[in-house]
């Protein structure tokens, strides 16, 4: 199955090159990640895969994900990197800060 990071990963390709109601295409879809991904961030998907044993896995996939169900806007995405990255990084934090109040950025 694939793991947490794979499907992070995904979401986040996916959500920062792509608007809701855009077409995702995967033409190696494996066990259907990224077409799990774009579905629960509001995209259409279409693909691949030359294995038919994994159809079943991937359709299965699917039905258990609803349509936008891992949807952010991008204001909220922003919102949580930002909060990550002052925890991470206070001082690049602070230097970012900082440009903003003097309106660099
Ligand atoms: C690493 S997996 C892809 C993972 C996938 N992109 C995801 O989001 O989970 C690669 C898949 O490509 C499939 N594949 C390889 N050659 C292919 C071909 N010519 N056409 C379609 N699928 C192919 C393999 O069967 C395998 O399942």
């Amino acid at each position: 199955m694939a793991t947490l990071f794979q499907k992070k990963l995904s979401e986040k390709c996916i959500e920062f090159s792509s608007k809701p109601g855009d077409l995702v295409f995967d033409p190696f879809m494996g066990m259907g990640t990224t077409a799990v991904a774009a579905k629960g961030t509001w995209r259409h998907f279409f693909g691949f895969e030359i294995n038919k044993l994994l159809k079943p896995i991937i359709m299965q996939r699917l039905r258990e994900k609803k349509l936008g169900q891992d949807y952010r806007t991008l204001t909220e995405i922003r919102k949580k990197i930002i909060e990550n990255a002052k925890k991470k990084y206070p001082k690049a934090y602070e230097i970012y800060m900082k440009m903003q109040r003097e309106r660099l950025i």
